[in-house]
């Protein structure tokens, strides 16, 4: 028996989809699973084993030995890798970039595939990435494409590092999420799209609330149906 949907949420970064997971997954009290931490972290222990993206063998070794989870701590969720906490490592500008170039890869895609079905099997998930709707859960009971433009999106991410007391120009950090949106978009394996069967909403014009409050109409619906 399931203990609730699978609600996937897939769109490039900066739209808001980890604002809006993880505000839905309070509201309705289901776990949150954010795929792109997954990534993030491989990335960091490519770099903290020192290797190469390209050397698939050791990327294969590593991808089958690493341990992520998710736990909650101090009222968020924290991302570990190995046990260890890694919430804010995997968020620095250099492991964006990395998780962009090993999530093009294959062994890496195959081996957090496994995993994250494994995740979101039982349902009570809202889970979020770039392939949820396409590759991970096809048979999603929800599936989302949030969207944004460009320079909404560039100007979210700057926001949130300048928050964090990184430095660096707006124009810079456009111009990285235009490259990641490509690098995403264009990949061979699993690359960014909308489900064809996806509702896409776009938040550039719309306070984090009112994003909230789209999805969750739409999921009541949905639940309606679902319970009957
Ligand atoms: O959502 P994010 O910025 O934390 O994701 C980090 C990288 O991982 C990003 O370049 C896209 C990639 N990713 C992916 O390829 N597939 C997913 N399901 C989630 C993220």
């Amino acid at each position: 028996m399931k203990k609730g949907l699978v609600i996937a949420i897939d769109g490039p970064s900066g739209a808001g989809k980890s604002t809006i997971s993880k505000i839905l997954a309070k509201r309705l009290n289901y776990i949150y699973i954010d795929t792109g931490a997954m990534y993030r972290a491989v990335a960091l222990s490519t770099l903290e084993k020192n290797i190469s993206i390209d050397d698939e063998d050791r990327l294969l070794q590593m991808c089958l030995e690493i341990d992520i989870s998710f736990s909650m701590g101090n009222g968020s969720s924290r991302v570990l890798l190995n046990g260890k906490d890694v919430t804010e490592a995997i968020r620095s500008s250099s492991v964006s970039l990395l998780a962009s170039g090993v999530s093009a890869k294959k062994v890496v895609r195959d081996a957090l595939l496994r995993v994250q079905r494994k995740m979101g099997e039982d349902g009570g998930v809202v889970i979020e990435g770039r392939d949820i709707g396409t590759v991970v859960f096809p048979d999603a009971d929800i599936k989302f494409y949030l969207d944004a433009l460009s320079e909404e999106r560039g100007k979210r991410r700057h926001r949130e590092l300048i928050a964090k007391g990184e430095k660096v120009s707006l124009d810079t950090v456009t111009r990285e999420i235009i490259q990641r949106d490509r690098n995403d978009s264009s990949r061979k394996y699993a690359p960014l799209k909308p489900a064809i069967d996806s509702i896409n909403i776009d938040s550039t014009d719309r306070t984090i609330e009112e994003v909230v409050e789209k999805f969750l109409e739409i999921i009541r619906g949905i639940k309606k149906r679902w319970k009957k």
